[in-house]
């Protein structure tokens, strides 16, 4: 495992799909906390719980569109209501 991931909670734009959802199993592996993020709520739902039954890990999800501003604010506002630091953001929504 590696120690530098481990604990670490760790936000992940566009987590629904691709190389974010892939991203997301990665660092859940490592033992990390993913955040995640992007417009298929029900997507990341399904991520979340095929993490939590893979790795017991729970993980927040929010529905995001990174182009509306007011979206990005209220949601990094919640995340930051729920956990004490983010210590890594994946920006991948493309
Ligand atoms: N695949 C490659 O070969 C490749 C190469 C170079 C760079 N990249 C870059 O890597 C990133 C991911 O690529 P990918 O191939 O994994 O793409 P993808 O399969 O199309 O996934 C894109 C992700 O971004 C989310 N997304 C799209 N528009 C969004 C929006 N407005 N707000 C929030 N989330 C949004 C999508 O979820 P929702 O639709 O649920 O929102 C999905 O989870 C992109 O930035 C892409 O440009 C990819």
């Amino acid at each position: 495992m590696n120690s530098r991931l481990k604990g670490k909670k760790i936000v992940i734009t566009g987590a629904s799909s691709g190389i974010g959802e892939k991203i997301a199993y990665l660092v859940a592996e490592q033992g990390a906390y993913p955040i995640l993020l992007a417009r298929s709520y029900d997507q990341l739902e399904k991520i979340a719980q095929n993490i939590k039954e893979k790795y017991h890990i729970d993980c927040l999800f929010y529905k995001l569109d990174v182009r509306d501003t007011e979206n990005v604010k209220d949601v990094f506002e919640d995340i930051l209501r729920n956990i004490d630091t983010i210590d890594v953001l994946v920006n991948n929504a493309g």
